[in-house]
C-alpha cells in the first residue's frame, strides 16, 4: 500500500510493459514502426491502451469515438476490443499521419469497423452531432490539440450515452501543469478543464497518473 505512485525507473517500465500488457502482433508492429517517427512521443503507452481496451471490455462498448488518431494505435486497441460488432469512429486532422493507421487497421482487420474523418476535430464533432449522434457511442478518446480539449469534451459529453465514458489524456501537460510558472500556451486550457471536470457534476471522474496523465469520466444520467 502506497498513499503515492511508485517511481517508474526505466527498469520498472519495462517490467510493467513485460507483463501488464497483452498486445496483438499488429499492434506491436505498428508501435515499433512509430517509434521512428519524428512525432513518436504523441503515441499512446501500450499500458495505456491496455487500460483502455479493458474499460471498452467493461462496458461493452460498441460504438467509440476517437478524436487524435495519429498512426492508429489507441484506435486499434479500443478497435480489437470491441469484437465484430463495434464500430470506431476516428477523427484526426492529418492525412500522413492517418495513412499509417489505415495500413495498419487493414492488416488487422478493422477497415470496415473504423470511419476515419479528415477534417478539424471540431467541425468533424459538430457533424456527428447534426446527424443525430447525440447518445450514440459508449466510450471516447480525446487525444489531439490541446487548444480544443475544452470543446471536445463538451461535444463529447453529448456524444456520449449516459453510463458511457470519456477519456482525456495529457491531463498533466507534460507534467507542467502543476508547476508555479507554467509553460505553453495551452497549460492553462488544460489546466482550467481540469478544474471545470474536477467541479463537473454532469460526470464521476478519476485522474490517473498514468502515461502524462489520464482523466476518465463517466458521464452521469
Ligand atoms: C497525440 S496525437 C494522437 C495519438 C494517438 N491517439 C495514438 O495513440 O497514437 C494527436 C493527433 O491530433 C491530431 N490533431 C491536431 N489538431 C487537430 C484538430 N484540430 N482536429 C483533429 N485532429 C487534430 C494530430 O494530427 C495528431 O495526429
Amino acid at each position: 500500500m502506497s498513499a503515492r505512485p511508485t517511481a517508474l525507473t526505466d527498469a520498472l517500465h519495462d517490467y510493467l510493459q513485460a507483463h501488464g500488457v497483452r498486445e496483438s502482433e499488429v499492434q506491436r508492429r505498428l508501435r515499433e514502426e512509430t517509434a521512428g517517427h519524428e512525432w513518436a512521443l504523441m503515441q499512446i503507452s501500450p499500458e495505456q491502451g491496455a487500460l483502455m481496451a479493458l474499460l471498452a471490455e467493461l462496458i461493452g462498448a460498441r460504438r467509440a469515438l476517437e478524436v487524435g488518431v495519429f498512426t492508429g494505435y489507441s484506435a486499434l486497441a479500443v478497435a480489437q476490443a470491441m469484437g465484430a460488432d463495434g464500430r470506431l469512429t476516428a477523427l484526426d486532422i492529418n492525412a500522413d499521419y492517418t495513412e499509417t493507421a489505415r495500413r495498419y487497421w487493414a492488416e488487422a482487420g478493422l477497415a470496415e469497423r473504423i470511419e476515419l474523418r479528415l477534417g478539424d476535430a471540431r467541425e468533424s464533432l459538430a457533424a456527428l452531432r447534426a446527424e443525430g449522434r447525440e447518445g450514440a457511442y459508449d466510450i471516447a478518446f480525446i487525444d489531439a490539440d490541446k487548444s480544443g480539449y475544452d470543446i471536445y469534451y463538451e461535444h463529447c459529453l453529448a456524444l456520449v450515452r449516459p453510463g458511457g465514458l470519456i477519456l482525456i489524456d495529457n491531463t498533466f501537460h507534460m507534467g507542467q501543469i502543476a508547476e508555479p510558472v507554467r509553460w505553453g500556451e495551452n497549460a492553462p486550457v488544460v489546466d482550467a478543464l481540469n478544474r471545470k471536470i474536477r467541479d463537473d457534476e454532469r460526470v464521476t471522474i478519476a485522474m490517473l497518473p498514468l502515461g502524462d496523465g489520464l482523466t476518465i469520466c463517466r458521464k452521469r444520467g
